[in-house]
């Protein structure tokens, strides 16, 4: 039986100890030999290491498992990269948000202007990244995670044309199928979804049953329609200990209440009402605050707590917390998350487990348009249903899309497109053009006003825009 070697590249983030674990969970599925975690900031990492050597040891025999800040260390006989960096840290999230609220505009991780801030910084990382580990292991399967996956994806298609073992995901689509197929009594691994869009700008257009091959996408758009308050209780019972994604999730159904003709990635919001998505913060709070008292603090507490007592199998910190070893699949298995996201490892292990076996399974995930769907530009980076096996990715048609959905699809495109060619061309035209052309920020001025603030908080994070 052949085994894997992985590296996780940004250690120190919030939802590596939920992926170590479900490493661990998947074994029989996923055999590893290696698994080696990998961060710029040793500080920052260190207790998840310390904590990584722990799990494995309890739980995983015959692995070798280390943390790293040394590239070749890392990035040597390497199967498989999965990468969630935040270039800059939560500390040049903070600015992301903050800025654009100074010029009365949404401060949002991947949307609007904060998105394309982070998405300078991640561009000129991910590349870098990238090159690292095809310098070690040319052949290793490299799955990004890393945010703004839209404008990473764009940056990468040009930069890596030819790379077919290099793909990047979202968790958000597969979050919203384990929203909503409950209410047609229906797990994920019993359907294929078919979507369109930008990354954070989508649209599911069918979620085939596997088995009978029906469409339940329009069933559930009855339901909602028919029978709103049942579906607002059951999102609010499946994120009652999670306000923002709880709140977020009834702002979803009103969204869907408004176009119910198809189910939207939850962050269509922030384009398609704005005025409410301004309101939920400002410029003293915004999701980093949230994010950082949170999900931040909480995966510290627990790494800690879980190297002071030097185990976990037997102890309150036992895997069983937040795995159900008796669970029949991957996406049953995690039954709460020290991240609070059960989809993120989960989805991620998933698409590994299909190229190994060269399962085919269909997974949404980006790839360039090339006809996909026929009336949006075929340079675009869609997320869209594809076969995912050793040969690769292998998108499935959409056909054409209605003219509202081109609409925006088409103004996001021009901000990333535009975005990605100042940064390689150090054109601050295009910059203004990309930050003036986007539906969030939408005036020159304004965007002139964030650009300055920008400059000066990213520094050297930035590359400097001199034509
Ligand atoms: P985090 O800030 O907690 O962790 C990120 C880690 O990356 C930090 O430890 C940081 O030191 C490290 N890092 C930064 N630059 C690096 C580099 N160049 N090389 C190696 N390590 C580097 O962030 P988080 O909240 O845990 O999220 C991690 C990433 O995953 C973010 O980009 C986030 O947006 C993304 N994410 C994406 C999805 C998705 O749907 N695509 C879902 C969840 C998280
Ligand atoms: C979803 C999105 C991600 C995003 C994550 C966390 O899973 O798909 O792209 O990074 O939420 O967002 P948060 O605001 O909680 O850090
Ligand atoms: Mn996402």
């Amino acid at each position: 039986m052949r085994r894997y070697s992985v590296v996780i590249c940004g250690g120190g983030s919030t939802y590596t100890p939920d992926m170590l674990e479900l490493l661990c969970y998947s074994q029989k599925e996923f055999p590893l030999r290696k698994v080696v975690i990998y961060d710029i900031d040793e500080k920052r990492q260190a207790p998840i290491g310390e904590y990584g050597k722990i799990l494995f040891w309890d739980y995983y025999e015959g692995v070798d498992f280390s943390y790293t800040t040394d590239k070749k260390e890392a990035f040597e006989d390497i199967d498989f990269a999965f990468v969630q960096i935040r270039a800059g840290g939560t500390e040049l999230r903070n600015y992301d948000e903050k800025i654009p609220y100074r010029y009365g505009c949404i401060g949002q991780e991947t949307c609007g202007a904060g998105g394309l801030a982070y998405g300078i910084r991640s561009v000129v990382q991910m590349i870098e990244l990238i090159q690292d580990i095809r310098k070690w292991s040319p052949e290793a399967w490299i799955i990004n995670y890393s945010n703004p996956a839209a404008i990473v994806a764009e940056a990468t298609k040009r930069v890596f044309p030819e790379d077919k073992k290099l793909i990047n995901i979202c968790d958000m689509p597969t979050q919203i199928m384990d929203s909503y197929l409950p209410l047609v009594g229906k797990k994920r691994n019993q359907i294929e979804p078919r979507y369109f869009g930008l990354n954070h700008y989508g649209w599911f257009t069918g979620l085939i049953d596997k088995e009978t091959g029906q469409d339940l996408l329009p069933e559930i758009l009855k339901i909602c329609k028919n029978r709103p308050q049942e579906v607002r209780d059951s999102l609010a019972k499946m994120y009652a200990g999670d306000k923002h994604w709880g709140g977020t999730f009834q702002e979803h159904l009103n969204m869907v209440l408004d176009y119910p003709y198809s189910l939207p990635s939850t962050y269509c919001l922030y384009y398609l009402y704005p005025d409410t998505c301004y309101r939920h913060y400002s410029s003293e709070h915004t999701r980093y605050d949230e994010v950082l008292a949170g999900r931040g603090s909480n995966v510290k507490k627990y790494c800690d707590a879980i190297i002071k007592l030097g185990r976990m199998k037997g102890t309150e910190y036992d895997i069983s917390a937040h795995i159900n070893a008796e669970a029949k699949s991957i996406s049953e298995a995690t039954s709460s998350t020290i991240a609070y996201n059960d989809v993120h490892a989960a989805y991620l292990i998933e698409l590994a487990i299909s190229i190994i076996n060269n399962r085919n399974d269909i997974c949404l995930v980006m790839v360039k348009n090339n006809g996909i769907v026929p009336n949006l530009n075929p340079e675009m980076m869609l997320e869209a249903a594809c076969r995912i096996g050793k040969q690769g990715i292998e998108p499935l048609a959409i056909g054409e899309v209605p003219l509202f959905e081109k609409g925006l699809l088409e103004n996001q495109f021009a901000s990333e497109s535009l975005l990605v060619s100042a940064i390689f061309e150090k054109s601050y035209q295009k910059l203004l053009q990309a930050f003036a052309v986007n539906r969030i920020i939408c005036d020159t001025d304004r965007a002139k006003n964030i650009l300055k603030d920008f400059m000066e908080a990213n520094g050297k994070y930035w590359p400097e825009f001199t034509r």
